[in-house]
């Protein structure tokens, strides 16, 4: 099955009932920029409502989140103002992240690159690898396959493949994903109230570009 297009996303937002969408940054992140694990320019790639570029300008850090779906840049931007934090979105396609001028030295990916079929995430590295500088570091947080099976998953494995040459794997742990469970099949699913959030099995990677 092909990568979900930036119409399906745009629809999945006007929903308003994406499972990602928690009106907070994923405890896991939090937790990263705690341990000083943030620094210098920092990507959000698939960064949909914006909670994570807005936890960290809001702490000062240079950070751009970035998004194809436009809805959820617009939507991103909205929760930015709100907050009154100065933000920085753009409309950008994950796969071409080389092609800008900009470079980082730190990703935090929030349950993207699980969205994507293998070499759609070979692809995804390789756009990583050319929007890093060297030495730069990609934090992955992503769905697991010891789960229940909500939503798309990865092996550690997949993770493994994909930042093949060009990259040391840091660091590979089991950790947790924050979901919303709006609706009926999914509660039974998990085994939690509609309307509720459940922490699910993630993998948290550090991957370093060399
Ligand atoms: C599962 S959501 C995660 C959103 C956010 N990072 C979080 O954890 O709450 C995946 C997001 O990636 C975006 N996305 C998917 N494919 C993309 C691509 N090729 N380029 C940029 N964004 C993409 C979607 O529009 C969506 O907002």
């Amino acid at each position: 099955m092909a990568a979900p297009s930036a119409s399906f996303f745009d629809a999945a937002y006007e929903n308003e009932t994406a499972p990602w969408v928690i009106g907070e940054p994923q405890p896991e992140v939090v937790a990263l920029e705690r341990d000083g694990r943030i620094g210098g320019a920092v990507l959000d790639p698939g960064c949909g409502t914006g909670e994570h570029t807005i936890h960290l300008a809001r702490l000062g850090y240079d950070v751009r989140g970035v998004d194809f779906s436009p809805r959820a840049v617009e939507m991103a931007r909205a929760n930015a103002a709100e907050q009154g934090v100065a933000a920085e979105f753009a409309v950008a396609d994950a796969f071409a992240l080389g092609e800008e001028e900009r470079r980082y030295d730190t990703v935090v990916d929030s349950a993207l690159f699980h969205m994507f079929e293998e070499a759609d995430r070979t692809a995804y590295a390789a756009s990583l690898h050319a929007a890093c500088r060297p030495g730069g570091v990609v934090h992955l947080l992503a769905l697991s396959d010891a789960g229940p099976g909500f939503g798309p998953q990865v092996g550690d494995d997949a993770i493994r493949h994909a930042f093949g040459a060009g990259w040391e794997l840091e660091d590979l742990r089991t950790a947790t994903y924050r979901c919303y469970v709006a609706d009926e099949g999914g509660a039974t699913l998990l085994n939690v109230q509609p309307g509720s959030t459940v922490d699910l099995p993630a993998w948290l990677a550090r991957i370093r570009r060399r």
